[in-house]
C-alpha cells in the first residue's frame, strides 16, 4: 500500500460546513466551535467567507470571526472577487482562498460570472497577494461532475489549475462538489495532478453525498495527496450545487487515517468536544459515524 507517514487535516466546516446551514447560527456558537476545533491541533482552516451576503447570509458575520479567531495558524478566508480580497485585506487576512467552478453553469449559478471571466479577474488578484507575501489557495470545484453539464473532462481540470499554478497559487484544493466521484476516477485526476504539479501544495476536498468521500480518500491517498479539506460533523454543502451534501466528517475520516497508522496530529476526543459545540443549534442531526458511536457510548455510562 502507498500510504503517507503523516496527513494534514484542514477543516472547513466553519466555512463549507456553515455556508448551506438552514438555521442562523449566533456568531458566538460560531466563535467557540472554532475555538474547540483549534484546541484539537488544527493548523489550517477555512474560517469563513467574504461573498456577498445577499448569496449566503449564512456568513455575514465574516468580520467578526476574523476579529476574535485569527491566531498564528493558517486561517483562510473565501473570495469570490476583488470586493472580497479588500475587504480579507482589511481584516488583516494573509490567508486568501479563491473558488472557480470547471463547469461552467456551475460557476454561473456561484459567481455570477462565467469560469473565464472568473479566471481573467482572479489571476491579477492572485498575483498582486503573492507579491504582497499573502498565502493564496485555489478551490477548483465540480472537478469531477457538475449537477447542471454531468461529467468533466480532466483535461479541463489540470488546463484550469495550470493558469492558477502559473499565477503563483501555493495551495490547489480540486473538488468532487457534488459527491458522485468514485475511487478509479480520484485516483486518475490526482495522480495526474501530482506528476503535473509535483511541488504544489494539493489537496482533496470530497463531499459525501452517495457514501463515497472515505474510498475517495483512500484512493486519493494512494495517488500521493497528503491534504485533504475536512468538515466537523460532516456538515457542508455549497448553496449552488442542488443534491450536494456535507462533506467527509472529520472525525470519520481521523478514524480511518488513526488505523493506517497516519499521523495527522488531531485529538479526536477534542474533536468531539466542537462537535457536540455546534449540533444544538443546526436543523438537522449529525450522522457521522464517530460522534454516533460516542453519543451511544455517553449514554450508556
Ligand atoms: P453579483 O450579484 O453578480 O455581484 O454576485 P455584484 O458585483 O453585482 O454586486 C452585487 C452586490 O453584492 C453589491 O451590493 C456588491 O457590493 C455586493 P449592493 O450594491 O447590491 O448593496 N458584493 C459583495 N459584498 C460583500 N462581499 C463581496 C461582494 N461582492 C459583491 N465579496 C458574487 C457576485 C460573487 C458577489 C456572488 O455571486 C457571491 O457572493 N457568491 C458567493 C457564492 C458562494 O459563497 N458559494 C459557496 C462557496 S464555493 C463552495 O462552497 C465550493 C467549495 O467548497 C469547493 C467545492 O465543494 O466545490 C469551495
Ligand atoms: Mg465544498
Amino acid at each position: 500500500m502507498n500510504l503517507p507517514e503523516h496527513v494534514t487535516l484542514i477543516e472547513v466546516g466553519p466555512r463549507d460546513g456553515l455556508q448551506n446551514e438552514k438555521n442562523e447560527i449566533p456568531t458566538d456558537v460560531k466563535i467557540q466551535f472554532i475555538k474547540e476545533l483549534k484546541k484539537a491541533g488544527f493548523k489550517e482552516m477555512e474560517l469563513t467567507s467574504f461573498v456577498s451576503p445577499k448569496w449566503v447570509p449564512q456568513l455575514k458575520d465574516a468580520l467578526d470571526i476574523i476579529q476574535y479567531c485569527t491566531d498564528e495558524h493558517r486561517n483562510l478566508v473565501l473570495t469570490p472577487n476583488e470586493k472580497g480580497v479588500m475587504r480579507a485585506k482589511e481584516a488583516k487576512c494573509r490567508d486568501v482562498a479563491f473558488f472557480v467552478g470547471v463547469s461552467e453553469s456551475f460557476n454561473l449559478k456561484n459567481i455570477n460570472s462565467t469560469t473565464k471571466e472568473s479566471m481573467d479577474k482572479l489571476l491579477p488578484l492572485i498575483r498582486e497577494l503573492k507579491e504582497d507575501g499573502f498565502f493564496v489557495r485555489a478551490c477548483i470545484s465540480t472537478a469531477f461532475y457538475c449537477p447542471y453539464e454531468g461529467k468533466i473532462h480532466p483535461d479541463a481540470v489540470l488546463d484550469i489549475c495550470q493558469q492558477f499554478a502559473d499565477a503563483g497559487v501555493d495551495d490547489l484544493s480540486v473538488a468532487d462538489t457534488i459527491g458522485m466521484a468514485n475511487p478509479l476516477e480520484v485516483y486518475e485526476l490526482f495522480s495526474r495532478l501530482k506528476a503535473q504539479f509535483p511541488d504544489m501544495l494539493l489537496t482533496a476536498h470530497f463531499h459525501d453525498t452517495r457514501g463515497m468521500a472515505l474510498a475517495n480518500i483512500y484512493a486519493a491517498l494512494q495517488a500521493g495527496v497528503d491534504r485533504f479539506d475536512t468538515s466537523a460533523g460532516g456538515l457542508g454543502g455549497c448553496p449552488f450545487a442542488p443534491g450536494a451534501t456535507g462533506n467527509a466528517a472529520t472525525e470519520d475520516v481521523l478514524h480511518m487515517l488513526k488505523a493506517l497508522n497516519i499521523e495527522t496530529g488531531i485529538d479526536m476526543n477534542q474533536l468531539l468536544k466542537a462537535v457536540e459545540v455546534i449540533e444544538p443549534h443546526l436543523a438537522g442531526a449529525i450522522q457521522s459515524k464517530q460522534h454516533q458511536l460516542n453519543k451511544q457510548e455517553k449514554a450508556v455510562n
